[in-house]
């Protein structure tokens, strides 16, 4: 697994150029994710888990959410401390969702583009996690790439992303063993900004 201190080299590098922070794909996946929310998010909590920048999850502190990040990169919780400053978010420095147990409980969990970043090795680990932390009846909302990215595309990313193995999460759903009630699988074709060709994403909505 990647740790915080390789996350906080792609940040130190790439903040102004990693393209999940792009707004073309914070439009785009907002959209997608809208598509899972339920309509009514006064009073619910939400959690975003390795939220990058944020920006999926912010704006929805103005539809009445309560908004928290948690991160393991130390580099972009300062950074999202700064940028968030009296906004009203909980910001968690943290490795694994198990630490915010003792914390908070949530309505809504997003892991966006997390699980393609994570070996399957960890799946459990994490799927176990975020029940621990989420409500009864609460939703775990997941994002990421359906296939492995192709050879030209890796040899063209950004630095240092060549080094990393982007997972398919086409398999997450045999590490879910019974804890969560599947709402949603689905693939969705999606003309991204950073690939030439279309892609193929897959979303989860899960339930506890
Ligand atoms: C590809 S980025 C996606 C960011 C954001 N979810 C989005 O879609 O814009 C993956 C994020 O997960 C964070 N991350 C990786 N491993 C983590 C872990 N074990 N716990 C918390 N965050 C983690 C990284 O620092 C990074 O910000």
């Amino acid at each position: 697994m990647y740790n915080g201190e390789t996350w906080d080299m792609v940040y130190m590098k790439h903040l102004h150029d990693a393209p999940w922070m792009s707004d073309e794909c914070i439009n785009l996946y907002s959209r997608i994710i809208d598509k899972y929310l339920p309509s009514n998010l006064s009073t619910l909590r939400i959690l975003d888990y390795g939220s990058g920048s944020g920006k999926l999850t912010y704006r929805l502190k103005e539809k009445g959410a309560s908004v928290d990040f948690a991160e393991i990169s130390q580099y972009m919780i300062d950074w999202l401390k700064q940028e968030y400053r009296n906004c009203g978010v909980n910001i968690y420095k943290v490795e694994y969702p198990q630490q915010l147990s003792k914390v908070a409980s949530y309505d809504i969990v997003l892991a966006w583009m997390f699980f393609c970043n994570v070996s399957p090795d960890f799946w459990q680990i994490f799927l176990r996690g975020f029940y621990e932390i989420m409500n009864s009846g609460a939703f775990l909302i997941i994002g990421g790439w359906d296939e492995e990215d192709p050879v030209n595309i890796k040899n063209n990313f950004v630095i240092p992303f060549t080094a990393h193995k982007a997972w398919s999460i086409n398999q997450l759903v045999n590490y879910i063993g019974g804890k969560f009630e599947i709402i949603n699988n689905e693939k969705i074709l999606i003309s991204h900004p950073f690939y030439e060709d279309p892609r193929v994403f897959r979303c989860y909505k899960l339930k506890k």
